[in-house]
């Protein structure tokens, strides 16, 4: 008779429902789906998970980076962790056998893995999903993360909120003006905070909340102000185009002036810019995609004043039609020798169809002086469907200069240079 094997002690991957904002970014980035999402929260399947890594980078919280000891065959299931409204405490585990091997489970890291450097060394082979960087420009600022969260939320008083497009179109985007006043809320150009609406969903529990751009620089919307503004698009259709009204779009659209908002965050570690006064930006964005490029145009304005910023701006953004692109005016009051602008529109009357990478290409030995330069970052924002268009756009332009476009994107990623956040 075969003895029974013993059960060891092995760190399970898990997702903390108190920090999540549910944004989709594990699900998206898990090379080997492991990772799924019912009404309430986002779980880690332990039968699949390999414990690759791939999603803790790109998650905006850090709610994915968290790992509990548990017994090999105790392990937390998915119907329990769809259930949680908070971690499970750690519980005390006997302590292993002197000599007894930690369990492999393909659900979790075994407890030994601890002492290893790089928690994917005996899990070779699982595909890169992340067409971007995990890591941010060398010299970028180093960001707050998390200071409040689902359970210490700060509020905002609403100071403005001013729609960006023309009134009788259908592309309904609002800037609005958050304030903070005396408590701290420092964040750095590309990064996000999550809002809660208020109410409760079908199911009776409270909104989660939801995570935008921030659309102003670090020092503020207004300069030494302890305010910052958000890029949000009024949502009156589902994905399929039927009528619908987002919840949280209509609630901060509708927002009037001095009313207060709860807010969370802020978020992101890597979408950041960097910090020298002649570094290159490469931004490339649509609709609401614009927030972060914003922010970041508007930091180098100040610099250029302030700190002599030299470095090259190149933007490429997308809108159906110049009345649907949201600040166009103030975009176009911006001097020609600080920004080099290429609209694509797609929708414009009399003109043919025009999308980002259409624009790209037809730059390419721009974009590629400036891919050259290793002071240039590519930000890339907006809508999902055109994060493949950005990559073949790129490729052909790199490829067209004679370079390798395998070898240039790997050293864009590893040097931090090349970042997307498309939705
Ligand atoms: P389209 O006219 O084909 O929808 P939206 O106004 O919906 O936020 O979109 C912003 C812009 O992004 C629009 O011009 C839209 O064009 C364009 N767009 C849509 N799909 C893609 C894509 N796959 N790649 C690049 N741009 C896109």
């Amino acid at each position: 008779m075969t003895a029974p094997i013993p059960a060891s002690v092995i760190k399970q991957h898990l997702i903390d429902p108190e920090i999540c904002i549910r944004c989709n970014t594990c699900e998206e980035t898990c090379p080997i789906d492991a990772i799924t999402h019912d009404s309430n929260n986002y779980v880690v399947n332990p039968e699949v998970c390999k414990s690759c890594m791939a999603c803790v980078p790109p998650c905006p919280t850090g709610a994915i980076d968290n790992w509990l000891k548990v017994l090999s065959d105790q392990a937390y299931s998915m119907e329990a962790q769809f259930g949680w409204t908070e971690l499970p405490a750690q519980q005390d585990l006997p302590e292993p056998a002197a000599g007894e091997a930690a369990e492999q489970s393909p659900a979790a890291v075994p407890v030994a893995a601890e002492t290893q450097e790089d928690p994917n060394a005996d899990l070779d082979g699982l595909p890169s999903t992340s067409a971007g960087a995990s890591i941010p420009p060398w010299s970028a600022a180093h960001p707050y993360l998390n200071l409040y969260t689902h359970k210490n939320p700060v509020m905002a008083t609403v100071v403005g909120n001013y729609r960006v497009t023309d009134e009788d179109t259908e592309s309904d985007i609002h800037h609005i003006v958050l304030d903070f006043g005396e408590q701290p809320f420092p964040v750095l150009e590309g990064q996000s905070v999550a809002i809660f609406p208020p109410g409760v969903d079908a199911s009776g529990r409270p909104y989660h909340a939801r995570q935008y751009s921030i659309a102003s620089p670090r020092d503020g919307e207004r300069p030494r102000y302890n305010n910052l503004s958000l890029t949000v698009k009024r949502v009156t259709t589902d994905y399929e185009g039927n009528p619908t009204l987002g919840v949280c779009s209509n609630y901060l659209c509708d927002l009037k002036k001095n009313d207060t908002v709860k807010v969370i965050g802020p978020y992101g570690n890597t979408f950041l810019m960097p910090n020298q006064v002649d570094s290159n930006l490469i931004m490339i964005c649509t609709g609401t995609g614009s927030a972060p490029m914003r922010a970041m145009t508007e930091r180098c304005r100040r610099l250029t004043k302030e700190q002599n910023f030299n470095g090259k701006l190149m933007l490429f953004f997308g809108a159906r039609t110049e009345r649907e692109l949201p600040y166009f005016g103030p975009l176009m009051n911006l001097a020609k020798e600080f920004i080099d602008i290429n609209l694509a529109l797609s929708r414009a009357p009399g003109q043919p169809k025009r999308y980002v990478q259409d624009l790209i290409r037809e730059r390419a030995s721009d974009v590629m002086s400036l891919i050259e330069n290793g002071k240039t970052c590519i930000y890339v924002c907006g809508l999902k469907g055109m994060e493949d268009g950005v990559i073949d756009a790129l490729r052909h332009v790199v490829s067209q200069a004679g370079g390798d476009w395998t070898e240039v994107h790997a050293q864009l990623k590893t040097q931090g240079r090349l970042h997307f956040e498309t939705y």
